[in-house]
């Protein structure tokens, strides 16, 4: 089969590590009998840089066109300027927009062979696999005003945070039919004691509980969840939140699984369905890690891991994503470690030599 996917690597680690994905699709292609036709676009700084604009309106135009979209990372220190006109950051959220993906998917698993490079006991990360659903083109992220005004009497900082019926809805359906395939126990996340939005949220997650009578359903506090997180995580097994929740959960999840270089997402514009098509965008979690960036030792990992996300939910190659995670785990098996995960006495392997691993895997 022939595929047309949108890449753009971005900044700081983004390029190092979307190498190493491409090089993961490029060996799936060669062993499956598969044709990618990749084309490369600049975004975030590298956009910045060469055209003024974080996210050029023709590289969406190509994105939505394609069958889908990989993405590194975009940000960093040479554009953090808080009085900069344009930022990095809205080139990721320009495109999420653009292609009306509202449903991310981070999937947060342990893998067994890296228990003890995590922080936490492993009693603790035992049985964890979870994942956790981000409402992705709403809220405070993008809901007008947005502003910095001077005032009499100083500067005031003004977001928004807006959630429609329709946008919880459609998120939380996502949980509801994810849960159906796995455990059936659905979390809903809110801060109902305190926001709006969230009564909101769960008035409409309690009024389509009955539509699955087959989910549990329960409703759990943010800072209940960010808590029973790292204290018993494996009590969750879906968990949907609104954005900015979500995007914090998440990072507080990696701790999980050991480091940010591993967990992959996907972002859709509707329910997921491993082996049909559906155009998506997928993206490591983790951001451009100024503090690594050009050593060549980022762990390429959560790039090829949403590479394989990619097969299976934008491009019905099942057997393949499955083939690119059995590689990884294989890898990880083998005891290789990118500086972030390895222990002490572990030789460290650089980003190119953990693709070059998984490759031979494969
Ligand atoms: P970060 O995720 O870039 O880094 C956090 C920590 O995790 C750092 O210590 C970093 O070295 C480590 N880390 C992250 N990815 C890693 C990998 N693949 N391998 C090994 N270690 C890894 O978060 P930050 O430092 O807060 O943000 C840096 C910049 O990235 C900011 O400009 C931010 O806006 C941007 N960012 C972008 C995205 C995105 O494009 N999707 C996501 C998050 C952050
Ligand atoms: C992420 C990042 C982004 C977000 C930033 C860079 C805009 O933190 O993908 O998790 O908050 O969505
Ligand atoms: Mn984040």
């Amino acid at each position: 089969m022939e595929f047309n996917i949108t890449v753009l690597p971005g900044d700081g680690i983004g390029p190092e590590v979307i190498t190493e994905g491409v090089k993961v699709l490029e060996t799936v292609g060669r062993k499956f009998g598969h044709r990618f036709n990749l084309t490369y676009d600049d975004v975030g700084g590298a956009a910045i840089d060469k055209y003024g604009v974080a996210l050029r309106p023709e590289t969406v135009e190509a994105a939505s066109k394609a069958d889908a979209v990989l993405f590194g990372a975009v940000g960093g220190p040479k554009w953090d300027d808080p009085r900069a006109r344009v930022r990095p950051e809205d080139g990721i959220l320009a495109i999420r927009k653009g292609l009306g993906v509202f449903a991310n998917i981070r999937p947060v698993k342990v893998f067994p062979d890296l228990v003890d490079s995590s922080v936490l006991k492993p009693e603790v990360l035992e049985g964890v696999d979870m994942l956790v659903i981000r409402e992705l083109t709403g809220g405070l992220y993008y809901a007008l005003p947005k502003r910095r005004q001077q005032t009499k009497h100083g500067w005031t900082g003004v977001d928004t945070l807006r959630y429609s019926q329709q946008e919880i809805e459609r998120v939380l359906r996502v949980g509801f039919e994810l849960a159906r395939g796995r455990k059936k126990k659905l979390a809903s996340i809110d801060k109902a004691n305190v926001l709006e939005t969230s009564r909101l949220w769960r008035q409409v997650a309690t009024e389509l509980g009955p539509e699955y009578p087959d989910v549990e359903l329960e409703h759990v506090l943010v800072d209940t969840c960010a808590m029973q997180l790292v204290q018993r995580p494996s009590r969750f097994d879906v968990i949907v939140a609104e954005n900015t929740f979500g995007d914090i959960l998440t990072d507080e999840a990696a701790v999980l699984a050991a480091s940010m270089g591993l967990l992959p997402s996907a972002s859709l514009a509707g329910i997921p369905m491993e082996g049909r098509r559906a155009r998506g965008l997928y993206e490591p979690i983790h951001g451009t890690a100024p503090d690594i960036a050009g050593r060549g030792i980022a762990n390429p990992v959560a790039t090829i891991l949403s590479a394989a996300l990619m097969m299976r939910y934008s491009l019905g190659l099942t057997e393949e994503a499955a083939a690119v995670e059995r590689a990884v785990g294989q890898v990880l098996t083998d005891g290789c470690r990118t500086p972030d995960i390895a222990g002490d006495g572990d030789r460290a392997v650089s980003t190119t030599e953990m693709g070059d691993k998984v490759v031979e895997a494969l």
